[in-house]
């Protein structure tokens, strides 16, 4: 069998396996330093992989750690863990070259980290003749001592995200969170003690400064805190405990585990966890205790004016949206928030529009109880600067009147906001939200929740079971089923649609998705006379539609349904929109012909680009498709609850846009045509697909491995020579080929890679990034779906080092690295 054939023959690559080992591995390989460093020592940057401290029972390690092809920080790491996490960083905003820079302990006692043009980027200041040595100790702790032992600097004064064991926080020292994950860079999350005395979490963003735990609403009594030790010290022990001068006290749940390694990190995402390192296993981290069990609760998540809610994006991970009204700021970045699309004028005409089941949490221009709705109402109306009020319909009149609207959050059981509206901007509902561009409903579920920070108040009303479950795209899929179970196919005309939805206490948004005739499309398309191509479905026409827009009109041949069968499976599809998929912009159903109009884009198709004699696509351009693809699938399958399978990802359907942004084309058409049709095409199907089995999104999983091959290799995975003679290492398992693999000298890995690489690219790629563009490649093509990754992880491990620049770019994060903030995981 063919899709075999390919397993086999990637699998021949078993020599890939090296290349999970990511830079660090050098790094705990080569020869090292023992644990001191004597005055007038130094490490070279070019030396990371071979020379470095090691702490003596070699749970730690100190050295040059890789943060971007040529950035490189001076950092400790925990030796065992599996991706040697950091536990301090000494210049985590000032990376340093990789060439010709140097970690020195000076003749004047001074411990400096000095770039490749001579200045000192970090120092530890100090400067006495009578300093000895820089010891890492088995603590973590990289100390600096004199001559008769006592210390003169230590890292442990110096935290940065994490606080190992015995280092304590105190009155002039806070972590401060990463800026992404994966990044050194400091972020917006602090944990400090402030001027009461209390630990805390804040938020410190560019436009708000804002706490978020303990409670905010709360009295520090009422969080169980003190604030009359101004002693302000905190530290964890080695059996798990935390405990601080403000009566904070709490454990890990393996609390008094024997030789466990511990360390507490706040995260990029601004939750405060604590970890066990599994030693015996993988290397892994257990989260053991977590400041915030809802990642909703940490403030300027989503930005100005956005709303969050937690588990959307899968395993708990926050998802952030925009209320009808607003604009996301920036779509990559959704801590930038939302923008308002209406200003509003002081004293002119307004009303309110309702957000039930929404909070936004602090910037209170006054809070009141005991007032009615109206009283609170007219608080707001008469106060220029109110953009919103919040009342608890739960009973005892809470009034929150807004002068500014973030951390917004959903769902809350008791309490609806009322958004001042200027009339002159016409009706607007504000719980209908826009994720990413999109349009998604709000659907009413009961579901149980007092999870809100208000658990203080009264019991609910009762009659108030506004609560909300708030979808991605899955309320669509939700919507396509209520209107099929009620044998309501699916109505065109949005304003009776949207009309009716409403009655039924729902809201949708229906956009640019249109019923075309015939003869517009006929018309566009000048009579079908430019056929550009075929797909699996039929022949393909580009057009021009009257409005201007170039569009692809696709024949349908295969497709029989009735029209309104036709109708509904397209309805779903319509409304897809992401960047990196073909837009659907309508069909056309009369008679028996069946068309379909989408986006045209303009730069072909990527097996054109890729296999073409003569083609070029640069190694920036392969790993940008690789990357644009994978979030398009991850979109189709974790978005919509693993909904829509393509089942026919090949570089056929994965069009170029004009900057050679990808955009894959047939998805969501496997449906329409007979299952016996949807076959995949030889190469690219999975191993289930062509035994019949039940296929799910793991088989564009496998599709998309191959296609991460071709990008690699620049050719048909199905051209290259099958020789099956490597069957005993096949046989290994994943480990021993790892141990194989880490014998190998680091210049043969290099060669081979290089050898592997399209040589067309003469040599001209990121090794670091094709080093992960295989291994996940490799993992996709696994014959048992459940081994290979979701789409939505191989997005991440993408994203991972797309921020890797082939030419020197020193600060990554300058360049934008593209974090999504809508969707964290949470454990790390
Ligand atoms: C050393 O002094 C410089 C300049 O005052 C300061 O920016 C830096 O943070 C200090 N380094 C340490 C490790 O304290
Ligand atoms: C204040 O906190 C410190 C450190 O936790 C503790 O040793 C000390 O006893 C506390 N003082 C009072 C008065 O509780
Ligand atoms: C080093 O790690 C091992 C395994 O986790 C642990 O048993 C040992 O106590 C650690 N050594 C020190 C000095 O912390
Ligand atoms: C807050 O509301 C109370 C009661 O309505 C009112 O008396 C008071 O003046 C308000 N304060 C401000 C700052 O608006
Ligand atoms: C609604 O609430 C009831 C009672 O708590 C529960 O049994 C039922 O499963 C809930 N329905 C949904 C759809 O959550
Ligand atoms: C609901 O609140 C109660 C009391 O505050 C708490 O014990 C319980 O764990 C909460 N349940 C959930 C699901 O958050």
């Amino acid at each position: 069998m063919r899709a075999l054939g390919v397993i086999r023959l990637t699998m021949r690559w078993w020599v890939f396996f090296f290349l999970s080992t990511l830079p660090w591995t050098a790094l705990s390989e080569g020869g090292e330093r023992g644990s001191v460093m004597w005055r007038g020592d130094s490490f070279a940057v070019e030396d990371a992989s071979s020379s470095f401290l090691a702490s003596p029972s070699g749970n730690f390690s100190c050295g040059f750690r890789q943060v971007a092809t040529n950035a490189y920080t001076f950092v400790i790491w925990f030796t065992a863990s599996a991706d040697a996490t950091v536990a301090w960083t000494a210049n985590r905003d000032a990376p340093v070259n990789g060439r010709g820079s140097r970690a020195e302990l000076r003749r004047d006692g001074s411990l400096v980290l000095q770039d490749l043009d001579g200045h000192v980027v970090w120092n530890t200041n100090i400067s006495t003749t009578s300093a000895d040595r820089a010891e890492l100790l088995d603590s973590g702790n990289l100390v600096l001592f004199d001559e008769s032992g006592r210390t003169l600097w230590q890292s442990f004064d110096w935290p940065t995200d994490t606080l190992l064991p015995g280092q304590p926080i105190t009155r002039y020292r806070r972590l401060v969170s990463a800026s992404a994950r994966g990044l050194p860079y400091s972020g917006f999350y602090s944990f400090y003690f402030d001027s009461n005395n209390i630990l805390n979490l804040m938020y410190d963003g560019p436009e708000i400064s804002s706490n978020y735990w303990p409670n905010p609403f709360s009295k520090w009594w009422e969080n169980g805190r003190t604030a009359y030790n101004s002693t302000r010290y905190g530290s964890l022990d080695v059996r798990g405990r935390f405990s601080a001068s403000d009566n904070l006290q709490f454990d890990a749940s393996d609390m008094g585990a024997h030789g466990v390694m511990r360390r507490l990190t706040l995260g990029y995402d601004g939750n405060l966890r604590m970890y066990s390192l599994d030693v015996s296993g993988a290397g892994t981290w257990q989260v053991t205790w977590a400041a915030l069990s809802n990642p909703c609760d940490v403030h300027g998540i989503c930005g100005r004016y956005g709303l969050c809610t937690q588990g959307l994006g899968g395993a708990g991970a926050p998802v952030c949206s925009c209320p009808e009204g607003f604009v996301v700021a920036e779509a990559s970045d959704w801590s930038k928030g939302c923008r308002r699309t209406f200003d509003v004028r002081c004293g002119e005409d307004v009303y309110f529009a309702k957000m039930p089941g929404a909070d936004y949490s602090g910037f209170d221009l006054n809070y009141t109880k005991a007032l009615t709705y109206h009283e609170c109402r007219q608080i707001c109306l008469d106060d220029c600067n109110c953009e919103a009020f919040g009342y608890k319909h739960g009973g005892g009149g809470k009034c929150y009147t807004k002068i500014a609207l973030w951390n917004g959050r959903l769902p809350d059981s008791y309490q609806v906001i009322y958004l001042k509206v200027p009339r002159r901007v016409g009706h607007l509902d504000p719980s209908v939200l826009h994720f990413g561009g999109h349009a998604c409903t709000v659907l009413e579920v009961n579901a149980s929740s007092n999870s809100s920070s208000y658990s203080h108040l009264p019991a609910a009303h009762s009659k108030l079971n506004f609560v909300y479950f708030y979808s991605f795209l899955a309320g669509l899929c939700v919507m396509e089923a209520i209107f099929i179970a009620a044998g309501y196919l699916f109505v065109f005309r949005a304003d009776t649609a949207a009309r009716r939805i409403r009655d039924q206490g729902y809201s949708l948004v229906l956009d640019h998705f249109k019923r075309f005739t015939y003869d517009e499309l006929s018309a566009a398309t000048c009579e079908f006379s430019d056929e550009i191509g075929r797909s699996a479905l039929g022949a393909i026409y580009k057009g021009v539609l009257d409005d201007g827009r170039s569009v692809t009109v696709t024949r349908l041949e295969e497709v029989m349904q009735a029209d309104e069968v036709f109708r509904s499976e397209l309805s779903a599809i319509g409304r897809i929109n992401h960047m990196n998929l073909v837009r659907i912009w309508g069909f056309c159903s009369e008679h028996s012909h069946r068309l379909l109009v989408s986006e045209h884009v303009d730069n072909g198709s990527l097996d054109k680009a890729l296999f073409l004699r003569g083609a070029s696509l640069g190694w920036h351009a392969r790993y940008g498709i690789a990357v644009g693809v994978a979030k398009g699938l991850a979109y189709l399958h974790h978005e919509c609850l693993e909904w829509i399978v393509h089942c026919d990802v090949k570089p056929e359907n994965i069009m170029l846009g004009a900057d050679l942004e990808p955009k894959i084309a047939d998805f969501g058409l496997a449906e329409l045509l007979s299952r016996s049709r949807v076959q995949g095409t030889r190469g690219y199907i999975a191993p289930e697909m062509a035994l019949n089995l039940p296929i799910t999104g793991k088989a564009d999983v496998f599709s998309f491995g191959v296609v991460l091959l071709e990008l690699l290799r620049g050719q048909r995975v199905c051209d290259w020579a099958v020789d099956a003679g490597d069957e005993e290492v096949l046989r290994m398992d994943f480990r021993r080929r790892v141990a194989l693999l880490r014998e190998e000298t680091r210049d043969l890995q290099e060669a081979w890679l290089e050898e592997f690489v399209d040589a067309r690219l003469h040599g001209d790629f990121s090794y670091l990034q094709a080093a992960t563009m295989l291994e996940l490649a490799v993992l996709c093509v696994d014959d048992d779906p459940r081994r290979r990754p979701s789409m939505d992880a191989v997005v991440q491990t993408l994203l991972s080092t797309q921020d890797v620049m082939p030419t020197s770019v020193r600060h990554a994060h300058a360049a934008s690295p593209d974090q999504e903030i809508s969707h964290i995981d949470p454990m790390v």
